[in-house]
């Protein structure tokens, strides 16, 4: 079963904590955020957009095709005078075209099954030499403790098989979402002249 993003009751879900010191080291050694204009797609409550914002990212702008969620990230950044977001799909958000320096996409691609969409709108939004960085969901995600904002955790406690499964690399027969076979986005990355795009 698939959390409903557009739901009020879920609006807090993918608000309730940072970005860890791992992830900021990752993102040091891929790019210097420094100046840069990012655009993070399927932004949820904006927990990487306020870290791209406090590493020293000119402007981002985070998009989400929820509604709730981007009330949630505007919410969450009141303070972040560099951030703003915006309601948007991730195969057409409606930004300008050529507009950032880094298309940002952390656990969306695992909600999507038109990757050529999703990379031929990154390779619109990228102005030239810009970078795209897709991050599927990680283990620590899927493993969240059960709360009342994080009710599927409660699941994984009373049957921790099904961790397995959820933050797997093939097949989820249970309806969730599959990670996406890397050469298959890949391939749509190369033919949408996105091919260095990085995946931590
Ligand atoms: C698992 S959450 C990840 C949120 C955030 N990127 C993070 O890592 O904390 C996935 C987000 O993608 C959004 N989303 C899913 N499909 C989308 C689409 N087609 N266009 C834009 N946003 C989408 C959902 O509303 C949700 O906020």
């Amino acid at each position: 079963m698939n959390i409903d993003f557009h739901a009020a009751a879920n609006r807090y879900s993918y608000a309730g904590r940072e970005a860890q010191p791992d992830w900021i080291a990752v993102v040091r050694s891929l790019i210097d955020p420094a100046g840069k204009r990012v655009a993070d797609i399927g932004c949820g409550g904006g927990i990487y957009s306020a870290a791209w914002a406090d590493l020293g990212a000119a402007e981002v702008t985070g998009v989400d095709f929820s509604a709730e969620m981007v009330r949630t990230a505007t919410e969450k950044n009141r303070e972040r005078t560099n951030s703003a977001f915006k309601q948007g799909d991730a195969l057409a958000t409606g930004l300008p075209a050529a507009s950032v320096d880094i298309v940002f996409e952390r656990a969306l691609i695992h909600h999507l099954t038109d990757y050529d969409a999703c990379f031929g709108e990154a390779g619109r939004l990228l102005a030239g030499g810009g970078r795209a960085i897709i991050q599927d969901r990680t283990p620590e995600d899927v493993a969240l403790p059960g709360s009342p904002e994080h009710i599927r955790g409660y699941f994984f406690e009373c049957f921790p098989k099904l961790l397995e499964n959820r933050a797997g690399t093939t097949s989820d027969a249970r309806g969730g979402r599959a990670r996406p076979a890397p050469r298959r986005l890949r391939g749509a990355a190369d033919r949408h002249g996105v091919g260095n795009a990085q995946t931590p």
